[in-house]
């Protein structure tokens, strides 16, 4: 009788069962942590010599453990687990979303539960637990503030992840401006470097214009000089002729008028040429 009292839980349940006349193809489905999977589960083994059972564990230690491995039982005043059976749940749905209203306690339960695992079957994995040590101690440390409190830590998140966002769209625009930059300086290169090659054609163009003017000048220069070389040539021969032609005149008249006045009319035609001069 002692047995039935402590499982009290276990009564109701198996109470309800017949009140809704559950029959073998019925299914019970374990809601909520360890202790509630254990007792679902052995209960739904031994009614009716058995039935099936669905485990959706809500607290951490039941998702890495308690449903897992088909161990189910209920605790009476001598002891745990005396009394259960070895019975598989159907199906195990499990998702992390339940855990988000878990205590502080109970989850740290589940930690502790993982971290025994992983000392005594992986060390990869506990080294991996290593290194997470202080986001599962932050996750764990969350559970014990307020609501206010919890508020306003998700407040500094999403302002962090807005400052984030916004670092990596300036990060981009300042990287997208450097590259505009480079592609003008680039452009501008180019063209400047065009500007300053048409420049250099234009010099030699002038260069050459210069060069030939220098040439024609030089030639016309030549030219003019010989052209007052023939002036000088013609004016030469034009004295020497005039000189004759007097010379002849003056022995003409000297003949007709003789010799003393030959000697003045030259001298009156040289000085008049010296004066004239
Ligand atoms: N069958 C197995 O292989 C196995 C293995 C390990 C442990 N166990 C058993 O599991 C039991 C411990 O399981 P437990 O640690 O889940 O404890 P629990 O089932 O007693 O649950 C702990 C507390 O958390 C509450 N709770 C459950 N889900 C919650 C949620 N999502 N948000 C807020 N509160 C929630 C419960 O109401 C309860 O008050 C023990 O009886 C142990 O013997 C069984």
């Amino acid at each position: 009788m002692k047995i039935l009292k402590i499982s009290k839980n276990l009564e109701n349940i198996f109470e309800h069962c017949f009140e809704h006349k559950l029959n073998r193809s019925s299914i019970l489905i374990a809601f909520g942590g360890g202790v509630i999977g254990d007792m679902t589960g052995f209960a739904a083994s031994i009614y009716q010599r058995g039935i099936d059972f669905i485990q959706i564990p809500t607290t951490l230690l039941a998702q890495v453990d308690a449903s897992v491995g088909g161990k189910t039982g209920v605790n009476n005043s001598f002891g745990k687990n005396l009394i259960g059976s070895f019975y598989q749940p159907k199906a195990v749905y499990i998702d992390p979303k339940f855990l988000d209203t878990l205590p502080k306690r109970e989850f740290s339960a589940g930690v502790a539960e993982i971290v025994k695992m992983a000392v005594t079957f992986d060390k990869d994995f506990f080294e991996e637990l290593e290194k997470r040590y202080p986001q599962i101690l932050d996750m764990a440390t969350k559970r014990d503030l307020s609501e206010t409190e919890l508020r306003l830590i998700k407040e500094i998140e999403d302002t962090r992840k807005e400052i984030k966002e916004l670092e990596l769209k300036l990060t981009k625009e300042i990287e997208d401006t450097r590259k505009e930059i480079k592609e003008l300086e680039l452009k501008l290169t180019k063209e400047v470097e065009q500007v300053r090659l048409e420049v250099e054609e234009v010099r030699k163009e002038i260069k050459e214009v210069e060069l030939k003017l220098t040439k024609e000048v030089e030639q016309v220069r030549l030219e003019v000089e010989e052209v007052r070389k023939e002036i000088k040539d013609v004016e030469l021969k034009l004295t020497k002729e005039i000189e004759q032609v007097r010379f002849s005149t003056i022995k003409w008249i000297a003949g007709l008028i003789g010799g003393q006045t030959v000697v003045l009319i030259t001298t009156f035609f040289t000085l008049l040429k010296l004066f004239l001069h």
